[in-house]
């Protein structure tokens, strides 16, 4: 059971993420918790004003850093608590806090803080490289945003990371990993064979495909799932998004995957996973350190 949840306002005008975000939304109301709507410069106090004391869930974007402990640490005040501990929801957002745990299961990646040593980084890897922030790629902008076919590509595109909030002040320069193709998005990004798992407590919940295309099947194969929960239990973060990758390797069986993303399960698109099952899921197992029990 979950008596309470918060919900980020909305951005308008609404678009995918939104419409996940109002189906999440419906689905908790419907699972009998009561809801608030967040806006963002409401003082972290005046959420939970209304908050019932037991387990909660926040809905909605990537929170600002430092916002996600503010919030956390009024939930507690009023004995509510949410599924990820601030340490958690910073080492499911920000790969770098991340990655030390995916060695070995994740391309291998390099870190950078400034254009020069992004351009060292993707000598030291060799081309080609996949470039991203700390948070977020860039790929709304198309794949010339993110691969870099030799060092200085990876320069220039490291520069526009790291001037973006999405960066954080790094950039992380990853090995670009051959994955089994499903043609290309309408900007001309490469879809993979992609799946999005939610987990809790390392165990998969439910999982869709990444990128919206027939090509790929709707729930993911066994494989896929058991290196989400991998990757889950590796990383220690209660509720968790993991998105994982089929490897191109020719017609080798079993395929192999690698985990290209995680996410706090909180702020993360539900990649047409329907929204009700996911919650009702998440609120019978509810397994989360609550503050409520600890009084
Ligand atoms: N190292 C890589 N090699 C090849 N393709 C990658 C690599 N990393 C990411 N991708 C592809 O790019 C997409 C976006 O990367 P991702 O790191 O998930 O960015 P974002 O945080 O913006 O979602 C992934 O879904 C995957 O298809
Ligand atoms: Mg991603």
């Amino acid at each position: 059971m979950i008596p309470f949840a918060l919900v980020d306002e909305m951005r308008s005008p609404p678009g995918p993420a939104e419409a996940d975000m109002l189906a999440s939304a419906e689905s908790l109301k419907l699972l009998g918790a009561s809801l608030t709507t967040l806006r963002r410069d409401l003082p972290a106090h005046d959420a939970f004003r209304y908050g019932a004391p037991g387990r909660a869930l926040w809905i909605g974007y990537i929170p600002p850093p430092g916002r996600y402990a503010e919030i956390h640490a009024a939930a507690a005040a009023a004995f509510i608590g949410l599924p990820n501990s601030p340490e958690e929801h910073r080492r499911a957002t920000e790969l770098d806090a991340a990655y030390p745990r995916l060695v070995g299961i994740t391309p291998e990646t390099l870190w950078a803080s400034t254009a020069a040593e992004a351009e060292a980084a993707s000598a030291a890897l060799g081309a080609p490289v996949f470039l991203k922030g700390a948070v977020k790629s860039d790929k709304e902008a198309g794949p010339e945003a993110c691969f870099a076919d030799g060092p200085g590509a990876a320069r220039t595109l490291a520069a526009r990371l790291l001037s973006s909030p999405r960066a954080r002040g790094r950039v992380a320069i990853r090995r670009a990993v051959p994955l089994r193709s499903a043609g290309a998005a309408p900007n001309g990004f490469p879809m993979a064979h992609e799946w999005r798992v939610f987990t809790l407590h390392g165990e998969p919940l439910a999982s869709s495909r990444y990128w919206q295309t027939e090509a790929i099947a709707a729930a993911a194969p066994a494989g896929a799932l058991a290196l989400a929960a991998e990757a889950s239990r590796r990383l220690d973060v209660p509720f968790l998004a993991v998105d994982i990758a089929e490897l191109a390797d020719g017609d080798r069986w079993p395929p192999r995957y690698t985990v290209v993303d995680v996410g706090d399960g909180q702020f993360s698109g539900l990649c047409g996973i329907s929204a009700f099952p996911l919650w009702a899921r998440v609120a019978g197992a509810a397994a989360w350190s609550c503050p409520e029990e600890e009084r």
